[in-house]
């Protein structure tokens, strides 16, 4: 079967990009990356792209006068390059509802919490903050409302004593690194479909295991 063909968009490090990246190198892996567009031309990720001889393009915001010329040019390439399916990797645009609904249900974002909680920015100090035992990340579907959209992969990990946002970024960002390939595999097997506002995976292997913090054990 042709593999599914992706656009990454990036806006910095790239740490997302480089998982997919990973996973799309195995022979059997059903997606393929076509090109990865960032609207920062001084992002590191950039460079990783291009190390791994993938197709790189910048558009870079500011030289657009709206939002809407901007996500236009963002839309050309990605239809230039065949692209199925776009997969947001650090992108730190918000995307206008045009645009959302033109690629809906073919347009992904990874988010450093568990949704629907700590949307928005700085997600890691506000988890602190608020005193949550538990955080993770989310895979979902985009929908025009920000950092939010059916789910489709979620994991969890537990904030410690001593955390910073910093120790407990690092400690989610591990398991986007896992969950993000796993989504992608998901809907390029064409096994995750949207139903209404929730995703519905087939053969998929549920999980009964909770991750219990801090420990009931003594
Ligand atoms: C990741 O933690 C990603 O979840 C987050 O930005 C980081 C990008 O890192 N995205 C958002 O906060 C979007 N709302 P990366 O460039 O190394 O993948």
């Amino acid at each position: 079967m042709a593999k599914l063909k992706v656009g990454v968009l990036i806006s910095g490090r790239g740490s997302n990009m480089h998982a997919l990246i990973e996973a799309c190198r195995a022979p059997r892996f059903p997606a393929t990356i076509a090109v990865v567009i960032s609207n920062e031309p001084s992002a590191p990720g950039l460079a990783k792209a291009e190390a791994a001889g993938l197709k790189t393009v910048v558009i870079d915001h500011r030289q657009y006068t709206s939002r809407t010329d901007f996500e236009t040019a963002i839309d050309a390439t990605l239809r230039e390059y065949g692209v199925g399916l776009v997969c947001l990797a650090g992108f730190m645009r918000l995307l206008t509802a045009g645009f959302v609904e033109v690629w809906q249900d073919r347009l992904i974002n990874i988010h450093p919490s568990l949704l629907p909680a700590f949307k928005g920015l700085n997600t890691h100090a506000r988890a602190l903050e608020a005193g949550v035992r538990v955080t993770g990340c989310t895979v979902h579907f985009v929908r025009p409302e920000m950092d939010d959209g059916p789910i489709i992969v979620q994991a969890a990990v537990p904030v410690l004593p001593g955390d910073d946002p910093d120790a407990l970024a690092a400690r989610v960002l591990g398991m986007e690194h896992r969950c993000y390939p796993l989504a992608l595999r998901l809907i390029a097997e064409g096994r995750a479909r949207v139903v209404g506002n929730r995703v519905a995976v087939d053969g998929g292997k549920p999980t009964a295991d909770g991750l219990i913090n801090p420990s009931d054990k003594r």
